[in-house]
């Protein structure tokens, strides 16, 4: 029996309400507008209201993508939210929004941890789900509250992160070559000490010195990562055109994970691909790690940037390291 498609169906989005400018933070930590401009290209990014949870967001979005798909949530049966930092350690984020938006029980919900690449992770293993026929519809969700593990104090990481939530809903089709064409999953766990969170684990667990140390924060040496990244991006999305025989200029839309402008025009030059074909959201998000691929997905697919026959390249870079590529026909 030939492998049926994986067809993305629909997408939403949610961004929370406040806005916090590069302004406000140069009244907040020795920083400015113009150096955070320059170097990252953000302008602005969203902070959750303190008793807005990544649950709250995710279900937001999921609402938003599943109206857009026409699907209702008694009809999903498989849900894995891509975050590394969900409501609570235990029980998944999943869990909890499979409750507040009514998706049935008999339905698998997981969380899924690959930070910045947690999306294209996640759509990886929901299509696998999928294509084993023994799943028939999947909601995919990136969603992070990452202004609740930044230190305010530190400048070098608090000006780059934000809070949102991307959905996805995914399902099955006969129709050969569209949807999901493929994917590059990759991870170098070797330089897990550029970026990560220290304490709160069990190998670390808070402790009152710890968290006086705000130890429980991201902390990241941006240098070492911002080479790696534009490396890893560049070599996975070159990976998956020669694996699928696709040239670069055959690519309608890049859809890079938001971390920084300067790390996006760069692998723009190593493609060889103009920045017209790039979508860009960092601007006004800033880096939202695993919501930030399926939010811009919402806002290219909202805007027009997006047609039916288009190729779409995924790409993404985050802590672990991870990285990975998705080719997507539409
Ligand atoms: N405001 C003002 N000055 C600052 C700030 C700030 N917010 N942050 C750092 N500086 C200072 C530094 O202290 C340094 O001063 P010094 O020269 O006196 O020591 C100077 O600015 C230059 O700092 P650099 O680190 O060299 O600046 P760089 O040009 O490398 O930019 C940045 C830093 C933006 C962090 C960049 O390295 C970067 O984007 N790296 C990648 C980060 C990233 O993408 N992380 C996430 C990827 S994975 C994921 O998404 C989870």
């Amino acid at each position: 029996m030939p492998t049926r498609s994986t067809v993305i169906l629909g997408t939403g989005s949610y961004a929370p309400e406040r806005i916090l400018s590069n302004e406000d933070l140069a009244h907040m930590v020795d920083t400015s507008d113009e150096w955070i401009r320059t170097r990252t290209g953000i302008r602005e990014r969203r902070i959750a209201a303190p008793d807005e949870a990544p649950s709250d967001m995710g279900v937001r979005a999921a609402q938003r993508a599943l109206d857009d798909a026409g699907v209702r949530p008694a009809e999903i049966d498989l849900l894995i939210v891509a975050t590394v930092t969900p409501d609570m350690p235990m029980p998944a984020c999943a869990c909890i929004i499979q409750h507040k938006l009514g998706v049935p029980t008999t339905a698998a919900c997981f969380d899924l941890n690959a930070a910045c690449s947690g999306f294209v992770y996640s759509l990886d293993t929901a299509c696998a789900m999928l294509t084993s026929g023994r799943y028939r519809k999947a909601l995919v969700i990136g969603v992070e509250k990452l202004s609740a593990v930044l230190d305010w104090q530190d400048r070098t990481t608090c000006v780059l992160f934000g809070d949102g939530a991307g959905a996805t809903v995914i399902g099955l089709s006969d129709e050969p070559n569209v949807g999901l064409i493929g994917t590059r999953l990759g991870t170098s766990g070797a330089e897990a000490n550029l970026l990560y969170i220290s304490h709160g684990g069990t190998r670390s667990p808070a402790t009152t010195e710890s968290i006086a140390a705000r130890d429980h924060c991201i902390r990241m040496k941006g240098k070492e990562i911002f080479k790696l990244a534009v490396r890893a991006m560049d070599e996975t999305a070159r990976d998956i055109l020669e694996q699928h025989g696709v040239r670069a200029d055959q690519i309608s839309l890049v859809i890079p994970h938001q971390a920084n402008l300067r790390i996006i025009e760069a692998i723009s030059q190593y493609l060889e691909l103009p920045m017209e074909r790039f979508f860009v959201n960092v601007d006004r998000y800033g880096n939202t790690s695993a919501a930030s691929i399926p939010i811009a997905l919402d806002e290219a697919r909202r805007s027009g940037r997006i047609k039916a026959g288009d190729l779409t390249l995924l790409v993404a870079f985050g802590a672990g390291l991870t990285y990975g590529s998705a080719l997507i026909r539409w």
